[in-house]
């Protein structure tokens, strides 16, 4: 039987904990900060750290309770090692050690990036819980855009990745630049739905270049330049079009670098993970992509996109199940890649 899991993460600016059985989700709490650093625009880390160490024990008293399952009942704690803020990081991985220390549970540290790639298998009482399928994944966050081949758990090739900003950086960026507040992904995509995509040309970043790796700061400098000469946006629908451009720019970008990958690594499978798959544009364009150029897509539930700890908890039973399940160890900025995350 699929080992239950107690799953925490607390890399960024979300306190979350989960119960799993495998990639069946029991339940999920997610308790965001957002309101917190949207003052200051960003995640401020020292902040993080403090609302982390107050929130994570109610937060895994609630997963648990929702889940109805006890302590007891439990088969290992799981929780993010890392990348991330590692302030932040410490206190998922103290509440884990702790937890499992005092139960005598196994403790199983998981790649923040891996759970991501884990989020498009979870089934709740809503889907099935999906099986593991080799599949090339655009993994597209607030710190991450890349395209890695995933042939199996700890089978990773690092395809291509973004050499300066990543796509939600971009979005968050931007937001700030018009005003719109932290984080921007959300309000800039609700903008876009309401703007002209064609209204203004910005620059398709190495659309056109062989690589697989994309490029997104001469884009939010494009927007500057944009707003420097014209103004900021006298209107809403101004505003809404400034938007739907610069969506577009990225959106355009994503899919076309996902559907070179496919195409030259020989899968038929698409995955797009990490906060930035909430975008109803990219989910949009994906969708249209696989039906025009025959490859499998499925968006991932918006539940999921975002951080949260259902998707670690599911990385941990791959890796239990596997027998591959190792104890955390911090990192702030290790690669899917790294010799450390492949299967022996
Ligand atoms: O995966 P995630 O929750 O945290 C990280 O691991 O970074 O991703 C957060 C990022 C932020 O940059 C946020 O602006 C972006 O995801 N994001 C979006 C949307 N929702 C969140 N970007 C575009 N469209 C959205 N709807
Ligand atoms: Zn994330």
């Amino acid at each position: 039987m699929a080992p239950t899991v107690l799953a925490i993460e607390s890399s960024c600016d979300e306190t979350a904990a989960a119960v799993v059985a495998g990639s069946t989700v029991r339940s999920s709490v997610v308790r965001s900060q957002i309101e917190i650093h949207g003052r200051f625009g960003g995640v401020v880390p020292e902040l993080a750290s403090r609302h982390h160490l107050g929130a994570v024990v109610p937060v895994v008293d609630e997963a648990l309770e929702r889940a109805g399952v006890s302590l007891s009942e439990l088969d290992a704690i799981a929780v993010t090692e890392g990348p991330g803020l590692v302030g932040a990081l410490l206190v998922g991985v103290q509440m884990a050690r702790g937890l499992a220390t005092a139960r005598g549970l196994p403790l199983v540290g998981v790649h923040h990036m891996e759970g991501h790639l884990w989020s498009a298998f979870l089934g709740d009482s809503t889907r099935p819980a999906r099986p593991f399928v080799p599949h090339l994944a655009l993994l597209v966050s607030g710190g991450h855009t890349e395209l890695v081949d995933v042939a199996g758990l700890g089978r990773y090739r690092m395809l291509g990745a973004t050499r300066d900003d990543a796509a939600g950086e971009a979005y968050d960026k931007v937001a700030k630049l018009l005003g719109l507040g932290y984080p921007g992904g959300p309000v800039i995509d609700r903008l876009a739905a309401e703007g002209d995509p064609e209204a203004i040309a910005f620059p398709r970043a190495m659309a056109d270049r062989d690589t697989l790796d994309f490029s997104f700061s001469g884009l939010k400098t494009a927007v500057r330049v944009h707003v420097d000469r014209h103004g900021p946006p006298d209107s809403r629908a101004a505003l809404a079009d400034l938007c739907a451009s610069f969506q577009a720019a990225v959106v355009d970008v994503l899919v076309l670098k996902a559907r070179r990958a496919l195409r030259r690594h020989g899968r038929d499978r698409l995955h797009i993970v990490g906060g930035v798959a909430a975008n109803a544009g990219l989910r949009r364009a994906a969708q249209q992509a696989a039906a025009a150029h025959g490859f499998q897509f499925e968006a991932v539930p918006l539940r999921y996109c975002g951080d949260n700890a259902a998707m670690i908890g599911a990385a941990a039973a791959a890796r239990i199940e596997a027998g591959i399940a190792t104890p955390p160890e911090l990192h702030t900025s290790l690669a899917l890649d790294d010799p450390r995350m492949q299967r022996p």
